[in-house]
């Protein structure tokens, strides 16, 4: 996968990629990084990225020429086998679509991505209108800039990437990977400050260890994220603990909205 990222830091982006899994997979060629800098883009004498917003009002914008022609650039570069039209454009702006393990998983699919950072109050409208294909926001809450988004979004995509993990760190069986959190894990010692490790995992019984551990997940989301329970397709065996769960106000001290109880 190639990723071209136009941003006013590229410098933010060095040390991330020079560490654990993201170095390995540059190392191994799974994915070739590419950093623009918008400035290089500009062409009065004082780089001069972003201005003032027509109509007054606080702080500047990104100007519209330095990131269609840093677009345009990368456009062009595009081997003639790979469709122009195919490559996602996409903003990293707080207006985006809420990132999730879904849209990782979309994008992981994709050959080839530019990301755009946004910064100072924003872009000029005829970005988010006439260049961009996607906007991606990483969460409600405001950060000065898009760099941050596009090394949490890179991260996500790039560890679903055939290769990228080895196979003890496999992605599938992680929390949100079905929709769901992830069952408590333990490793040695057996007692630690007089917290044993729950018995069944002891047992070596793998029909046990794995009922459980379905269970943990079902208690575990109720308790934490139940808003996730209603967007996920159960078992038969799980919907009935899940009805047990919830009809017993002892084990599950939470209110929980009709929803959760269909
Ligand atoms: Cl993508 N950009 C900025 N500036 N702030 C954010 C964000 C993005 N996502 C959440 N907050």
């Amino acid at each position: 996968m190639r990723i071209d990222i136009l941003t006013l830091f590229p410098q933010m982006f060095e040390v991330p990629f020079s560490f654990g899994i993201f170095k390995r997979a540059v190392d191994q060629k799974l994915i070739d990084i590419s950093l623009h800098n918008i400035r290089d883009y500009t062409h009065d004498k004082h780089h001069t990225a972003d201005d003032y917003p027509y109509g007054g009002g606080p702080g500047m914008l990104l100007k519209p020429e330095p990131i269609f022609e840093a677009v345009e650039s990368i456009k062009s570069a595009i081997h003639a086998k790979e469709k122009i039209s195919a490559l996602p454009i996409i903003l990293l702006t707080p207006q985006g679509r809420p990132f999730s393990q879904q849209i990782a998983q979309e994008l992981s699919g994709h050959t080839h991505l530019a990301l755009i950072c946004g910064h100072y109050e924003g872009v000029d409208e005829r970005i988010h209108e006439h260049l961009v294909t996607d906007k991606i926001s990483i969460g409600d809450y405001v950060l000065t800039g898009g760099e941050l988004p596009a090394l949490v979004i890179i991260n996500a995509i790039i560890r679903l990437l055939p290769g990228v993990l080895g196979s003890e760190e496999s992605p599938l069986n992680e929390s949100h990977a079905n929709g769901l959190l992830e069952y408590p894990q333990y490793t040695r010692p057996a007692v630690f400050q007089d917290w044993p490790v729950p018995e069944v995992l002891l047992s070596g019984n793998h029909a046990q260890i794995a009922k459980w551990r379905r269970e943990q997940i079902i208690r575990r989301t109720l308790e934490r994220r139940p808003e996730l329970l209603a967007k996920t397709t159960l078992s038969i065996e799980e919907k009935r603990l899940l009805e047990h769960l919830i009809s017993s106000p002892k084990e599950s001290p939470l209110i929980l909205n009709k929803e959760f109880r269909k």
